[in-house]
């Protein structure tokens, strides 16, 4: 206590943090928040009302909320690349003056000397530089997926056609092994919102750095590449759930009786299934998925999250009841799991990933297989460039 009190008083430098209202995007920015605490910065982090973090996880740092001007339709579409666009749009003006705010009432030695910002939430790069504030990015997907991004915008400009062109099962040239099927196309689509997004998204503006959640002994050539093109200085400091003490960001509640369940489970026997935060499945994959997992006769836990299959609130009912009962036998179902725990935990041998940035990463820190089932945008990616990263885990660069 009396050293927690001692380094409060001797915090003086405030960093700003701007996370993108989304669970995969809201994590990694509060675990750089806890690695920037522990470094001696004191921590504010300003955020949309929609998809607010759970403050009371992290009570070391100070939490502004902003009006975010979405309403319940564009919340309910789901669709997010129409809630980012409208953020950049909406967030502007509150958050400049959210800062200006913050700027009168500082103490003298408790100044703001910089706002680190999710890359999709580019408005806070304007505020930060009218105010005369450095700024920094913070890049939540993989180096691999921001070279990709770019070679679909300029195949797009060439006349491409995602989804239709003929080449869909050929590699992309210089990507190996990333197929035209695997270049990241949104859930939403291949709007004029998504390209401009993706556009914005690469520009580094005024911002001073990028820092990213990735590294070098997995994504060394592409690191590279983007360095080449990027005029400010990257750092790959990833994977930041392995330098961050493990609070939770979830904005779920997580089940913590999948552990004990675990616990009841042979080493190396359990197969762990969950699909992230945004991706969705129909009734017959979910019908698919739970005939294959019975099938298989492993014992499996399997994540069904509220809302993830369509015209069902809980997913679940969708099960027929043949299945539930064969579920039961060999299965745990949970609405959320504590991931990262799950993944360290010995039962555990293969998990059947979404290949979201994060949930990669947490598998490969854990050193457990994948069976990649990714839905859309970087997921498609990640999948594809997993295959190369073999080599980086097997030289164990990194030893987690
Ligand atoms: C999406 C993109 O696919 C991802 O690549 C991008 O970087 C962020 O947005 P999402 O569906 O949220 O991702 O997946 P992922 O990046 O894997 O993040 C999900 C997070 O939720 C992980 O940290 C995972 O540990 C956590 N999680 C997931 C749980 O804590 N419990 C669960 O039951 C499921």
């Amino acid at each position: 206590m009396e050293m927690e009190a001692q380094g409060q008083r001797y915090r003086h430098k405030r960093v700003v943090l701007v996370p993108c209202p989304f669970q995969g995007h809201i994590t990694p920015m509060l675990q750089l928040g806890t690695i920037l605490y522990s470094k001696g910065f004191s921590i504010t982090v300003i955020h949309t009302h929609f998809n607010s973090p759970n403050t009371s996880t992290h009570p070391e740092f100070k939490f502004h909320s902003i009006p975010d001007g979405l309403s319940h339709d564009d919340i309910l579409s789901g669709n997010a690349v129409a809630i980012i666009t409208l953020l950049n749009f909406n967030c502007r003006a509150t958050f400049h003056e959210c800062l200006v705010q913050m700027m009168k009432q500082h103490h003298p030695r408790d100044e703001i000397v910089c706002v680190i910002y999710d890359e999709f939430m580019y408005f806070s790069e304007a505020a930060a530089n009218r105010l005369k504030l450095q700024s920094i990015i913070l890049r939540t997907s993989s180096a691999t997926t921001q070279i990709s991004r770019e070679v679909l915008l300029k195949l797009i400009k060439e006349g491409y056609t995602p989804l239709r062109d003929p080449r869909l099962q050929d590699p992309v040239s210089g990507l190996y092994p990333l197929r035209f099927k695997d270049l990241p196309i949104a859930k939403s689509g291949m709007s004029e919102n998504y390209l401009r997004l993706i556009t914005d998204t690469h520009n580094v503006r005024k911002s001073s750095a990028v820092i990213w959640n990735t590294m070098n002994c997995i994504e060394q050539s592409s690191l590279a590449q983007v360095q080449q093109e990027c005029q400010v200085p990257i750092f790959p400091i990833g994977p930041l759930h392995k330098f961050a003490p493990s609070s939770s960001s979830s904005l779920l509640k997580e089940d913590t009786s999948c552990i004990s369940w675990l616990n009841n489970q042979a080493p190396n026997s359990v197969i762990y299934i969950s699909l992230g935060s945004i991706a969705s499945m129909d009734k017959k994959e979910l019908e698919e998925m739970a005939w294959g997992l019975v099938n298989s006769k492993q014992p499996f836990l399997w994540v069904i999250r509220p809302g993830s299959t369509t015209n069902a609130p809980q997913g679940i009912e969708l099960l027929p009841e043949g299945i539930k009962e064969a579920v039961g036998k060999n299965g745990c179902i949970v609405k959320w799991a504590p991931q990262k725990e799950v993944l360290a935990h010995v039962a555990v041998g293969g998990f059947w990933s979404h290949c979201g940035w994060n949930s990669t990463l947490e598998s490969i820190g854990e050193g457990v297989p994948m069976i990649c089932r990714p839905n859309f945008g970087d997921q498609t990616v990640n999948a594809s460039a997993a295959m190369n990263f073999k080599e980086g885990l097997q030289n164990r660069a990194y030893n987690l």
